[in-house]
């Protein structure tokens, strides 16, 4: 339109759309899903509630919780040709990559949510990856530790039916622990949504070419998988891994960190819009040492890592830029006391942060948003005739 264009570099000051979903306070550290405190929701709700809650806008009756867990277990199978796809992995594929292959893959087997426009039509493929999606993940562990593929228990609840999913041994029963099931619980909460981040605005563009609601989850996995994004706790585990090996010295990270000539980061630290600390990560800190305590774990990395917190919030490199811990920081310690494996915790982060993906989308299309196409600055080469190549040096 030959309009003004104005640079805004990683949109840190641009605002892609409106929307009534997670309202964020980057300076008082408010989290709020649909005017819900996450505070009030990690305490009180179950992970599918706030689900319905961040999607639909309300709290549901029971009844209409009800239906919507019936529906969901109505789809919670995938079709076995997709264990060929799976079997095409090497053993040693990162997960996130599996999943998002799978996610895109279930297109093949759901023509119908291929393109959708009609409520209805959208509610039908909402239930659909809500119950097969967690398949995929489950899948995608237990193809790491060479363990047979299991489909849900449909007697349990949709948090329960994940662990069992993911851990029951093939000639076991297997018995919940009601402390790893409400911990899992608040951590998918915690991580349900978070406004326009970069796998929701990634959810959102893919979504924005209607080019269906599996594909784009599938684009936001890829998103979500990077290390400044959701690949971050993967990656903190393995930097207070590092600080272990090397006698606990935090110093030497941090000045690490502070290096420009040095790529390396404190994983786990610092957020585009939180300049306070992150809400999520006090609640995920106490959890940490709750959950821990009542599994009876000793974890020499939980204490590294509040070592390594102290010490930032006293350093005036971290403190002047306003570098907090943020979701990403005590979350892994939590996974791996629940028995997750490192390479997994991005996919944890996925299914929790699922449903609003799936909110972001609902809203896009409802709102029928243009699809995004964002304008540049120029700065290449002004126009030059060809030359041939005998001619060119
Ligand atoms: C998530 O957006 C979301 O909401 C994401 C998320 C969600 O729920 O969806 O909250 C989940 O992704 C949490 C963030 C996980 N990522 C990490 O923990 C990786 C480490 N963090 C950084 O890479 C960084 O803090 C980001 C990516 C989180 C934010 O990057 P910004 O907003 O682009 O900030 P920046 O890179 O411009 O940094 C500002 C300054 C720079 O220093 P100066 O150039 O001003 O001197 O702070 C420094 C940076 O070098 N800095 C860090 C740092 N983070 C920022 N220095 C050391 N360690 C860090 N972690």
């Amino acid at each position: 339109s030959g309009g003004l264009i104005t640079l805004d570099r990683g949109f840190k000051n641009t605002g892609s759309c409106e929307s009534a979903i997670t309202f964020l306070n980057g300076e008082q550290g408010i989290l709020r899903y649909r005017g819900y405190s996450i505070e009030d929701l990690a305490e009180n709700a179950s992970f599918l509630e706030v689900a319905y809650l961040l999607i639909f806008g309300e709290l549901p009756s029971q009844q209409e919780l009800d239906k919507f867990h019936q529906d969901i277990k109505d789809e919670s199978y995938v079709d076995e040709e997709m264990k060929k796809i799976l079997d095409g992995f090497p053993r040693s594929a990162h997960p996130m990559g599996v999943v998002s292959s799978l996610t895109s893959a279930l297109i093949a087997f759901n023509p119908s949510s291929v393109d959708v426009s009609s409520e209805e039509d959208m509610y039908k493929s909402i239930v659909k990856i809500l119950a097969k999606f967690p398949v995929l993940c489950a899948w995608a562990l237990r193809k790491r530790t060479g363990q047979p593929l299991d489909y849900g228990d449909s007697s349990l609840g949709y948090v329960e039916n994940i662990l069992k999913m993911m851990f029951k041994k093939a000639n076991e029963d297997y018995k919940i622990n009601p402390v790893v099931a409400s911990a899992l619980n608040k951590l998918l909460i915690l991580h349900a949504d978070h406004e326009q981040n970069c796998s929701a605005s990634t959810v959102r563009i893919v979504g924005s070419s209607h080019a269906g609601l599996f594909v784009s989850i599938s684009a936001g996995v890829a998103a979500l998988w990077g290390p400044l994004h959701g690949g971050a706790n993967q990656a903190v585990i393995e930097m207070l891994e590092g600080i272990k090996e090397d006698g606990g010295d935090s110093k030497k990270y941090m000045q690490k960190a502070k290096d420009k000539e040095d790529p390396f980061r404190l994983m786990g630290f610092g957020h585009r819009v939180y300049k306070n600390f992150d809400p999520r990560a006090k609640i995920i800190k106490k959890s940490a040492d709750e959950v821990l305590g009542d599994l009876g774990i000793e974890d020499p990395v939980l204490d590294i890592a509040k070592g390594l917190e102290k010490e930032a919030l006293e350093d005036d490199y971290f403190v002047k830029r306003k570098l907090y811990p943020n979701v990403d920081f005590y979350s892994g310690i939590i996974y791996r006391a629940l028995g997750i494996p490192t390479e997994m915790f991005t996919v944890m982060f996925a299914l929790g942060r699922l449903p609003g993906w799936i909110a972001q989308w609902r809203e896009m299309r409802l709102m029928k948003e243009p699809i995004g196409r964002p304008r540049q600055i120029y700065t290449g080469e002004n126009h030059r005739p060809y030359v041939d190549i005998d001619e060119r040096h």
